[in-house]
């Protein structure tokens, strides 16, 4: 059995742990307050390692979850440890596999890069995945199955990591706050609030599957339920006049703007 090592177990880590089957991997936990770790260990029913370097020697994938400030400074004190046979994989935001590559110290270093998002909490997290020359078939398919534990997985290439951050990681902010807009309209038209709330969550939701189920283009279910001189095209105008698909391409692009001043 496989042996997935987690350094730093907050909010990601524990939602990923929480979706592997533990009789199908073994998991090992380290934090950075041992007693704090083996109360966390005990409560997601996996080991507790005394330390890092304990971790990443029991280990044959080393997750690393912490915040990425804290990264560089963890990664520092395993580089002694580490091995071709063990594969790091690095769920920090803005890090890039050359980044990861240059603070393990290591040229030949199996190294996977994820970035989930905050769905994991309900085990629907849609995440990317990409990898280094040096991560073979067998691992990089356990580690899509590790990910997969708690949502989907899409292979995508580096560059395009910003704007799947975007569009998968930033996006949940922007979609609730279309939910509450439509919910508040609800409200000026004299629903309460928490229900008007569950009436376009559960619209959203169904309509979402729907695309996913059917497999047809947005703009052509938008065409269907618009029937000629109805009130759904007047509405679909309205958007369209006060620049609804502008308006959130602009907030896209604003996001990946954004990531790049960060760096
Ligand atoms: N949350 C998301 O939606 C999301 C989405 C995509 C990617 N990520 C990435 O996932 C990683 C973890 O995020 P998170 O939201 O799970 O953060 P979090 O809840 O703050 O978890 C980080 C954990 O690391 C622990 N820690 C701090 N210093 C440590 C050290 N030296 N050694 C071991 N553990 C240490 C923290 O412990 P204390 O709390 O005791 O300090 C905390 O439990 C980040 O790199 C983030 O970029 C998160």
């Amino acid at each position: 059995m496989q042996t997935i090592g987690f350094i730093g177990v907050g909010k990601m880590a524990t939602a990923i742990i929480s979706g592997l089957d533990k009789n199908k991997f073994e998991i090992i936990i380290s934090g950075h307050n041992l007693p704090k770790t083996k109360k966390q260990a005990e409560e997601l029913d996996v080991k507790a390692a005394e330390n890092h370097e304990e971790l990443v020697q029991q280990s044959d994938f080393i997750v690393l979850s912490v915040k990425p400030q804290v990264l560089p400074s963890v990664l520092s004190q395993l580089i002694n440890h580490l091995s071709k046979d063990k594969t790091l994989i690095s769920i920090a935001a803005g890090l890039t596999l050359s980044d990861l590559k240059h603070l393990a110290d290591s040229e030949n270093q199996p190294i996977i890069r994820v970035m989930p998002n905050i769905n994991a909490q309900i085990g629907q997290s849609t995440s990317a995945i990409v990898k280094n020359e040096f991560v073979d078939d067998s691992a990089y398919e356990i580690a899509q199955r590790i990910f997969n534990a708690v949502g989907s997985v899409h292979e995508i290439a580096e560059k395009d990591f910003s704007t799947f951050a975007a569009i998968a990681g930033s996006s949940p902010a922007f979609i609730y706050m279309f939910i509450d807009a439509m919910a508040r309209a609800g409200v000026l038209h004299g629903l309460p609030k928490d229900q008007a709330t569950a009436i376009v969550s559960e619209t959203v939701k169904a309509s979402a599957e729907m695309l996913l189920q059917s497999g047809e283009n947005p703009w052509s279910l938008v065409d269907k339920v618009s029937s000629p001189g109805g009130t759904t095209v007047a509405g679909v105008v309205s958007l369209e006049q006060n620049h609804f698909g502008g308006t959130v391409i602009d907030a896209i692009s604003a996001t990946i703007e954004r990531e790049k001043h960060l760096k």
